[in-house]
């Protein structure tokens, strides 16, 4: 079996009275992408400080690599590279000299390797440039940039989105996937974006109230129970009502000259068959899956993401 990159056993939090993270326990595999979902103040923030060492936990461990963050904190610590709130950089220095700074911290870092963090989050035509002159999108992948340079094996992003436009965030993506595929690490973003994680994420954990309610591979989550909405244009219609309503025992919602009918896959063939038989004309059927964010609100009981 694989060494897991990240794994939490019974992770809990209590600040004061106050119980904010309730035993998490998951895995994060090299190479995989981990979408940490959840509506704002739901813990994504404190999980992802307790793993990266900077606050402490009430109960449970988190290893690294194996290695645990409270017994082994260095070399637990040495894989992990993070961006936890909004990246700090000198603003009158260029990119590079800000990047140039943050290798004197850690050891190791070559001239080689500041050239290559800057290639592989695209800033090499802006580098030179004041970091004042930065779009956020572009301090973002500063940061990304930064968080790289020593070569970590599992990156740490919270909310990396957060405040970008449309054009940033398609960028942020694109490079975390990036990172993900060609250098094989492992990377937790957090969000509290539906549509975020789905376009991003491997593999999802929702947490509501500090607590872990579901972890499910994107695609799975998707067809979980693989029922979809199936729009079926017919003639006549109302014949077509009254066949599938004696039929499926479901009464169909109509809009115009459409049919709706929820169905497994495995069903459609045999309402087709059905409709034929009764001599309804069929011009067309197309289906819709659930999304994510309908599954999503049917998991958390309807409460609101956002
Ligand atoms: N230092 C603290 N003291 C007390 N409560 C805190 C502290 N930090 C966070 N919390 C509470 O913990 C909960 C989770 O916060 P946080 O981890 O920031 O959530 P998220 O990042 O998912 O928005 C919230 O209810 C927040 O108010
Ligand atoms: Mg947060």
């Amino acid at each position: 079996m694989v060494q897991p990159a990240i794994q939490l056993k019974n992770v809990k939090k209590t600040i004061g009275k106050k119980t904010i993270i309730h035993g998490l326990t998951f895995d994060i595999q090299p190479g995989e992408v981990f979408g940490f979902l959840g509506p704002n103040g739901a813990g994504k923030t404190t999980t992802i400080r307790m793993i990266c060492g900077l606050m402490k936990m009430t109960e449970g461990d988190i290893y690294i690599f194996g290695h645990s963050i409270k017994t082994e904190f260095k070399r637990a610590i040495q894989h992990l590279g993070a961006i936890v709130e909004n990246p700090e950089f000198y603003n009158h220095l260029s990119g590079y000299r800000n990047l140039v700074h943050a290798a004197r911290m850690v050891s190791g870092v070559t001239k080689e390797r500041i050239d290559e963090v800057v290639r592989l989050v695209g800033l090499q035509h802006r580098i030179h440039d004041k970091v004042k002159t930065y779009s956020l999108g572009m301090r973002q992948r500063l940061g990304l940039a930064q968080a790289l340079l020593h070569r970590p094996k599992i990156l740490i992003l919270d909310e990396p989105t957060n405040g970008l436009d449309p054009a940033g965030i398609i960028e942020i993506r694109k490079y975390i996937r990036r990172l993900a595929e060609k250098e094989g690490l492992a990377i937790i973003v957090s969000s509290h974006l539906l549509s975020e994680i789905e376009r991003m994420c491997d593999r999802i954990g929702i947490i509501q109230n500090g607590r872990l309610i579901d972890v499910q591979t994107v695609n799975e989550f998707v067809n979980a129970d693989a029922e979809m909405t199936v729009h079926f244009i017919v003639d006549p219609v109302d014949l077509a009502i009254e066949v599938l309503k004696s039929t499926t025992g479901q009464q169909p919602a109509r809009t115009g000259d459409q049919l709706q009918l929820s169905l497994e896959r495995e069903a459609i063939p045999g309402i087709v068959e059905i409709l034929v038989n009764a001599g309804i004309k069929l011009y067309g059927i197309t289906t819709q899956k659930k999304s994510l964010e309908e599954k999503f609100l049917e998991v958390t009981g309807g409460q609101q993401i956002v």
